[in-house]
């Protein structure tokens, strides 16, 4: 049910950890089924270089996770803010429709992230 691409970045998930020195951070919740994400990222000249997630929740949830951190990576701001919970599925080879709201959690939260990056500049 799950596509080889969700398998792939569920069970080797790229970019897990914290960072340290993350110029933003979102976190996200989904209440109904308990599941958290939270997303860092750096900013450099306008652009993310880097970013890093902690997920607790579903393997959608983790491989959505995986998955937006690498889409991200030399984007700008408003070209990450782009990003939304049907590209993220796209990315991933398609989710099942009762696991779109683990993808909305992925924009959500980077789009949290960048609100925290640009609050921090002003
Ligand atoms: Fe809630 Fe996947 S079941 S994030």
């Amino acid at each position: 049910m799950y596509s080889e691409r969700v398998m792939d970045h569920f069970t080797n998930p790229r970019n897990v950890g914290d960072m340290a020195d993350a110029d933003g951070i979102g976190t996200e919740g989904n209440p109904t089924c308990g599941d958290a994400m939270k997303i860092y990222i750096k900013v450099r000249d306008g652009k993310i270089v880097d970013a890093k997630f902690k997920t607790f929740g579903c393997g959608a949830a983790i491989a959505v996770s995986s998955m937006v951190t690498e889409m991200v990576k030399g984007k700008t701001l408003d070209e990450a803010l782009a990003i939304s919970k049907e590209t993220v599925a796209a990315e991933l080879g398609g989710l099942p429709p009762q696991k779109m709201h683990c993808s909305n959690l992925g924009a959500d939260a980077l789009k949290k992230a960048i609100e925290d990056y640009r609050s921090k500049q002003k």
